[in-house]
């Protein structure tokens, strides 16, 4: 009879031991046997039929399902071939990676190993968000930990297969996230993103076929090769699989990082987990998946935290990043801020995204400051309509869903501005 472990943090488990972020520490609590096993027990093949079967979505925001990607490396190829860690971690709202880095950085390079010998990669670029310069520290002590213990370098684990790693810190644009203004930033230019097709399998870091996947991604790794996809499949929801790292924010008691199974209900993240709103006060609307991602309101949080149920909710997972707003929140000054944000990020190559963040801002501030007119909803949602799937990349939709979801759900905070000409809460932050 097949027994299914009921340890659900298992990415998280060993975080709070200081000694987990050393290899010795990392070692001692069954670190690399992973690697071990697929590089020495198991053919590439098998190790990408392995994270096919477990279901593994992507957990840097799209979700896109992890063996199927590595599947599309070329596996007959004179060219080297390349792995790309995204470590950027822009999303505001997201903080899980940062924790993964600074607690569990063997993890990760556990995970780009196996993913490199199932994929044939040679090298891995780890790419570091600017801002994160302890995390990128941490993450450097570790490899080369990893080179000296013969873990990385010319023969892994004592096999005839090499991977090396690089460390490449950005310098702070959220636009450098998106995989392929990645790749251009790490390649030395301005991170503007690429048309695709050609997606990075096929022309990816200077040029070569890559597989780009975020640091949690690469972390679930080790755990699925260990356990099997029967084992990860038994964690979350039919269609996804697994634990993932939420961070909540915003107005709870409890803020901070919980790892629970895809599916948990956002209520008992909210209210359970994060101990809800502080007392006297109630929610009035939450953010599931990092700013980009619609916002539902406080009547709709019995949504189980997984794609296909956040989906008939009109919104997404994204990158689990909860933001929490209560009773006190002005969702047109939520619109302003949000709006802002996207306005200064984008990277200005296509029309619709760099001059509609720019309107998508000017509206919100108008009607924040009590001189919006009533056809200015009408307007907003046209210029979100004429943003959504026109571009380079998926940046220009983010910047829209946030503005379509206050509009559903908040209408009447925006008519109240444009009805008193002013905004009718007490100004709980500055603009
Ligand atoms: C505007 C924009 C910003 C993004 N920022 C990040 C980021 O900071 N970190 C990340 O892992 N993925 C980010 N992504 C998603 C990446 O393009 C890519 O899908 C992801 O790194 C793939 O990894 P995964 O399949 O493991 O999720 C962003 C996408 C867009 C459109
Ligand atoms: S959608 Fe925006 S961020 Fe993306 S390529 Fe176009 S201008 Fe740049």
């Amino acid at each position: 009879m097949l027994t299914v472990p009921h340890v659900t943090n298992y990415l998280t488990e060993h975080l709070g031991d200081d000694a987990y972020g050393t290899l010795p520490g990392y070692r001692a609590r069954g670190g690399y046997e992973a690697a071990r096993k697929a590089i020495t027990q198991m053919e590439p093949q098998q190790v990408i039929e392995t994270v096919k079967d477990s279901g593994l979505q992507g957990r840097g925001g799209a979700g896109f399902l992890a063996g199927l990607k590595w599947s599309f490396m070329p596996a007959e190829t004179d060219k080297p071939k390349y792995l790309v860690c995204n470590a950027d971690e822009s999303e505001p709202g997201s903080f899980k990676d940062r924790i993964l880095m600074e607690r569990a950085p063997h993890k990760i390079l556990e995970g780009i190993l196996i993913a490199a010998w199932a994929t044939g990669a040679e090298k891995t670029f780890i790419y570091v968000r600017g801002e994160y310069a302890a995390p990128a520290d941490i993450l450097e002590r570790a490899i080369a930990e990893a080179y000296d213990a013969g873990l990385l370098g010319a023969n892994v684990l004592g096999s005839r297969f090499r991977h090396n790693v690089v460390l490449h810190r950005g310098a702070g644009a959220y636009i450098c996230g998106e995989e392929t203004g990645l790749l251009e930033s790490l390649e030395g230019k301005k991170g503007q993103p690429r048309k695709k097709p050609p997606f990075p399998a096929q022309y990816g870091a200077f040029g070569m076929p890559t597989t780009v996947n975020n640091v949690e991604t690469f972390c679930h790794v080790p755990h699925i090769v260990e356990r099997g996809a029967d084992w990860f499949r038994g964690i979350g929801t039919d269609k996804s699989p697994g634990t993932t790292i939420f961070g909540v924010s915003g107005h709870v008691v409890r803020p901070g990082l919980y790892e629970l199974p895809l599916g948990t209900s956002l209520a008992d993240i909210v209210f359970e987990h994060a101990g809800g709103p502080p007392e006297g006060r109630s929610v009035k609307g939450v953010i599931p998946g990092g700013m980009s991602m619609p916002i539902l309101p406080a009547a709709q949080l019995d949504v189980p935290m997984a794609n296909e149920f956040l989906r008939e909710r009109k919104t997404m997972l994204g990158t689990g990043g909860i933001i929490v707003m209560d009773d006190t929140t002005c969702m047109v000054r939520v619109a302003c801020v949000i709006t802002y944000f996207f306005r200064d990020e984008s990277c200005g190559q296509c029309t619709q995204c760099r001059e509609g963040t720019g309107w998508l801002n000017k509206l919100a501030m108008r009607i924040e400051r009590g001189a919006g007119a009533a056809e200015d909803l009408d307007v907003l949602l046209d210029v979100c309509g004429k943003m959504e799937g026109q571009t380079i990349c998926a940046f220009a939709d983010a910047a829209a869903w946030p503005v379509q979801g206050l509009l559903r759900h908040f209408r009447a905070d925006f008519q109240a501005h444009i009805a008193h000409a002013k905004c009718p809460f007490p100004e709980s932050f500055e603009l």
